[in-house]
């Protein structure tokens, strides 16, 4: 009897254990098909965009395939963001041929462990519609512009967190934990607002301001006009400025102007220390996310294996498959690959 009572408990943990199994079979599948999801560009840009919660990464140049920092930088945010849409733009993905819709190119395999990240095609025309931008992206002529690729993601940034809100980054920041904040600005130094990661509400008043002051001020060929110089004469104009006291940040009106160690722990003239071996690694515990300066980085400095360099850990922590992915391969270049995003 006894026996018999205990063959059927068993049975039952066996079901149990059968039952919790397939169910989560059942979840991993139903991830990966969100995943396999995210990847139709049927899905659209605008349903994906209209939470007004992603963080943005943009792409203006003809590449179509991230370079490995640019895949930290989307992996770290994935991340740190899991509940958020995490969307990578890129000009050059205009053919949908071109969509990464093939899991085999290991350029975006390991995203698909990933089921909040999104790659589309950038669009410039139709993201500048109902803009300030439209006309003057209509008008100008890109051939005879300076800077273009810069100055066209400039102009990008402006109209995409304005349209659906959020927060936009460079393709050389990575996140190491959240911002917790909704309109925002990123202080570079004392008075000095980068434009390298910002994040606003949907229609902010600020950002409309911006793109018309974007084509009021054009000119491509003073570099940052319409970059980190334009937030910076705007904020000028939006609020009191004055310096920081200790690491504390700045509000004025609805918005927050963050100190410069969120982002900027390490100022563009040490961006070589990145790239060096340091006695004990900094906790950046001031910090949202680090700008890597790529843009500083003329001599194609790579993220070499076993090297220990600050940019080696932190790939490890931050972005492991892009690491991973990195050592498999022989050492290739972890930055400099002419991007846009970077500066
Ligand atoms: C896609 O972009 C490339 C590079 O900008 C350009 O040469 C090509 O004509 C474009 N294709 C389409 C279909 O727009
Ligand atoms: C898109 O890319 C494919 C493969 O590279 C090419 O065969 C096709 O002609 C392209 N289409 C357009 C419209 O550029
Ligand atoms: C998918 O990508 C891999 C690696 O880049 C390539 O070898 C393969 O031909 C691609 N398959 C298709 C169907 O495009
Ligand atoms: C655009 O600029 C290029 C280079 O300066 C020039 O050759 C071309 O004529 C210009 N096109 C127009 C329509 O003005
Ligand atoms: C933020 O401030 C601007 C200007 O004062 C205002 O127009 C906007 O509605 C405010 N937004 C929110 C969400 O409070």
């Amino acid at each position: 009897m006894n026996l018999l009572r205990e063959f059927y408990l068993s049975l039952l943990v066996i079901l149990l254990l059968v039952c919790g199994f397939l169910y989560q079979f059942n979840l991993k599948s139903s991830s990966l098909f969100t995943y396999l999801y995210s990847y139709k560009p049927q899905q659209g840009l605008e349903a994906v965009l209209s939470q007004g919660r992603s963080i943005v990464f943009l792409e203006t140049s003809d590449r179509t395939k991230p370079s490995p920092l640019a895949s930290c930088a989307v992996e770290s945010a994935a991340q740190v963001y899991p509940e958020r849409p995490v969307v990578l733009l890129m000009k050059g993905l205009n053919n949908s041929t071109q969509l990464p819709s093939n899991l085999s190119d290991p350029a975006f395999s390991f995203f698909s462990e990933i089921g909040n990240v999104y790659f589309f095609p950038l669009d410039m025309k139709r993201l500048f519609e109902d803009t300030p931008l439209f006309s003057w992206f209509a008008h100008v002529n890109v051939s005879a512009q300076s800077n273009w690729l810069h100055v066209s993601s400039d102009a990008c940034r402006l109209a995409i967190i304005w349209k659906y809100g959020g927060i936009y980054m460079d393709t050389d920041v990575i996140s190491i934990r959240p911002i917790p904040e909704q309109n925002f600005l990123a202080a570079q130094s004392s008075r000095y607002s980068s434009n390298g990661v910002f994040g606003f509400l949907p229609q902010h008043p600020f950002l409309w301001a911006c793109m018309e002051n974007f084509v009021e001020h054009y000119d491509s060929n003073i570099w940052g006009n319409q970059g980190p110089d334009l937030m910076t004469r705007m904020l000028k104009i939006w609020c009191t400025l004055t310096d920081f006291q200790e690491v504390s940040d700045l509000r004025c009106s609805n918005l927050s102007f963050l100190h410069p160690q969120r982002f900027y722990p390490i100022s563009y003239i040490e961006w070589m220390r990145y790239f060096e071996v340091w006695d004990t690694d900094p906790s950046f515990s001031n910090s949202y996310a680090l700008h890597l300066w790529n843009y500083m980085n003329q001599k194609h400095k790579t993220v070499v294996k076993g090297s220990n360099t600050l940019v080696e850990n932190l790939y490890r922590k931050y972005c492991p498959r892009t690491y991973r992915d990195l050592i498999k391969g022989p050492e290739v270049s972890a930055t400099r690959e002419m991007g846009t995003g970077e500066k």
